[in-house]
């Protein structure tokens, strides 16, 4: 494994170019929230995210969707894609909870009759504030016809994971993904999926099994997902 200084260092991540055409993603054991101002390290966290988010975007690319991944390297890595990440957050809820219930009126656990895709600004320095499609392209992030691939991409995505993870016990309540654009600007699901981006829940107790876990001090959060990785078959 090639170590130069990272291309970039995120809260969760580091990403190391490989050459041109690829990168390696780095998940290390680092955990955050409350855009960072809370912050701890997990041991074992890194490997369990790297195995997941591989599996998941292995997962992806059976289903027909295109992803930045290329191979799962022991123990914390993934071979990716170089791609140019653009810059919105793609997240859609199934069923309500997080921000959502703290910004509207909406009471927690409630399944939304339609899944919720929403559009939010990577910027931690604006607090990732929420775009519509107006401000979105004012900003550059994408075209209009990007966007509306992107919405069509996340539900996409959503019905695969929703299926996949339910045949496992396992309620998919929301989630974020990144889309990046490759040379020949096509769009591809990036960066990772892991519990640290989504939220799951047991589906006969209701258990959480993800990184709110940790957001709201609920107890051993490696533990759950490892809970995760074992039901999907990642151990
Ligand atoms: O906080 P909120 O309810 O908006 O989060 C919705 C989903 O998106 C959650 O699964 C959360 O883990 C994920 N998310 C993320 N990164 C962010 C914001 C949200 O992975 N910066």
């Amino acid at each position: 494994i090639l170590k130069n200084e990272p291309l970039y260092s995120g809260k969760a991540k580091s990403i190391y170019e490989i050459d041109d055409e690829k990168v390696l993603i780095e998940f290390r054991d680092d955990i955050t929230a409350g855009d960072g101002e809370k912050h701890d390290i997990k041991k074992g966290k890194g490997h369990l995210n790297a195995l997941i988010s591989s599996k998941l975007f292995e997962l992806l690319e059976e289903n027909g969707v295109p992803t930045q991944f290329m191979e799962y390297v022991e123990p914390i890595y993934m071979v990716a894609k170089n791609v140019e990440i653009i810059l919105i957050e793609v997240i859609v809820r199934n069923i309500t909870a997080g921000s959502l219930c703290r910004r509207y009126p909406f009471e927690e656990g409630k399944e939304l009759t339609t899944p919720i895709v929403q559009f939010d600004y990577k910027d931690d320095d604006y607090g990732d504030p929420m775009l519509n499609e107006d401000i979105a392209i004012a900003l550059n992030l994408a075209t209009e016809e990007e966007l509306k691939e992107l919405k069509e991409l996340a539900l996409i995505v959503n019905e695969i994971l929703k299926k996949f993870f339910d045949e496992k016990g396992i309620i998919l309540v929301d989630f974020k993904i990144e889309i990046g654009r490759t040379k020949d600007g096509k769009l591809v699901v990036a960066d990772e999926i892991s519990p640290d981006t989504m939220r799951l829940w047991d589906k006969e107790t209701k258990d959480v099994l993800d990184k709110d876990v940790y957001r709201k001090d609920m107890g051993d959060v490696v533990g759950k997902y490892e809970v995760v990785a074992k039901r999907i078959g990642c151990i």
